[in-house]
């Protein structure tokens, strides 16, 4: 490793079965009035909902509902969000569901003491919060996002057409959150597999990038390798409680600013999935799965050019290190970049064997969208290449 970092991350886990046992003893650090924030109401037929309601009556609290958080939470949901935080005086903003629930609470954390509008404010000016922040708890029910350890905010404005992630500081991060594998037993196939590639790309967004000897892309290996591994048991049997627990886990180490130290990241799929989530609506790991392979292609096409210069050699040396360290690729007969390519061809054998959506057309994108979708996407340059806003459009027509 070559740069300097700090590393903190605040949170609180407490992960298993019995977790939610220690919601009552972090609920007694905070006043009366908790804001419960869940979704569309899965919670409230797979019974969570009953079950945290019943710890938060015996702790006294005043619970002050706010349900119907949507997948890609919305600008509007989020005012409303923080005019009942306002409206109640709330000590605690407890947010029940995945990674929208999550989000939004600390998207409406940081805006309750704020005068600004949150939109303007956190992903327009991209300021960084200068009110008091409203403490933010979770239960987890869905895996995917790492936003039960992070403090990113995602937040979704259809007028504008945009979908905009605010990665916020430690201050943001949720206080505890309660991981208990079981609760995510009744997600449908669809969403695992979603969210079991969100945690992928997550991995991949920090792993390509940079040429320096990291520890990073060691664990970030190892954490590729568990899940391709418990997804696939899980993918034949969705209850296997022992493999859910690892992608459980396996998701929160993706995103908690852990494997990002002393590194340069990418979130090119990023930036593309959430622009086509800006202009679709469709779920966020979809996306990803959507146009990884041929923004990943690309990459390994323009570092095989006779420009590319040393960026193009690293990106080429690490794609065929995934070949082999990941996928373990035999390397015997091929050259470097055609590990690379063959590195792409197990990961697109993988995405298929989940049954993951890989193309946009089927969420709902169309060619005479894709000028507006490249528009919407932040172009970031700290992967192995700096796109241009026609290389997105191509990658956006690649994808369809
Ligand atoms: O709304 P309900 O009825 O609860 O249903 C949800 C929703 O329809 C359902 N669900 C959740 N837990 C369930 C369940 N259904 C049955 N049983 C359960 N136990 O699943 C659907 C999806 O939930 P959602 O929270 O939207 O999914 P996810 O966790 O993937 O979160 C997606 C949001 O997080 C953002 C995404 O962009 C998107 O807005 N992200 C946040 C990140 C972060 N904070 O760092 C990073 C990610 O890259 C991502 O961008
Ligand atoms: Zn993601």
């Amino acid at each position: 490793m070559r740069g300097s970092f700090t590393y903190c991350n605040p949170t609180k886990l407490y992960f298993g079965k019995n977790a939610l046992k220690n919601l009552a003893g972090e609920l007694e650090k905070y006043g009366p009035n908790v804001q419960l924030i869940y979704g569309g109401g899965s919670i409230k037929k797979n019974g969570i909902y009953d079950e945290v309601v019943e710890v938060l009556t015996a702790c006294g609290k005043t619970i002050v509902e706010d349900g119907g958080v949507m997948p890609n939470p919305t600008v509007d949901k989020l005012r409303e969000g923080v005019q009942i935080a306002r409206d109640h005086n709330v000590d605690l903003l407890l947010a029940v569901g995945g990674g929208s629930c999550c989000d939004y609470a600390k998207a409406v954390s940081v805006s309750v003491n704020c005068d600004d509008d949150p939109w303007e404010k956190y992903y327009v000016r991209f300021e960084e919060p200068d009110c008091d922040i409203v403490p933010v708890g979770c239960v987890l029910t869905m895996v995917g996002t790492g936003s039960e350890m992070n403090g990113g905010a995602v937040i979704t404005n259809h007028e504008t057409k945009q979908k905009i992630g605010h990665v916020f500081g430690t201050e943001v991060m949720p206080k505890f959150t309660v991981l208990n594998p079981v609760y995510t037993l009744s997600l449908p196939h669809y969403q695992m597999v979603a969210g079991i590639y969100d945690i992928f790309n997550h991995i991949c967004e920090q792993y390509f990038s940079g040429a320096d000897d990291n520890v990073s892309d060691y664990l970030s290996e190892g954490l590729m390798r568990s899940l391709i591994h418990s997804s696939r048991i899980a993918n034949e049997d969705p209850q296997d409680y022992e493999a859910r627990s690892n992608i459980m886990w396996t998701a929160t180490w993706a995103l908690n600013t852990l494997l990002s130290r002393a590194k340069t990241t990418d979130w090119m799929v990023h930036m593309l999935g959430q622009a086509a989530g800006a202009h679709t609506d469709a779920t966020h790991g979809m996306t990803l799965a959507a146009v990884s392979l041929p923004y990943y292609r690309y990459l390994i096409q323009s570092a095989a050019g006779e420009d590319a210069g040393p960026t193009g050699e690293a990106c080429i040396a690490k794609f065929a290190r995934f070949a082999t360290e990941v996928w373990k690729v035999s390397p015997d007969g091929r050259s470097e970049e055609e590990l690379a390519y063959a590195g792409l061809e197990a990961l697109e054998n993988w995405m298929k064997e989940l049954g993951l959506v890989m193309n946009l057309t089927e969420l709902g994108a169309s060619e005479d969208m894709v000028e507006g979708i490249a528009d919407s996407t932040i172009i970031l340059k700290g992967g192995y290449k700096v796109l241009t806003r026609e290389e997105v459009a191509d990658i956006l027509r690649q994808s369809l």
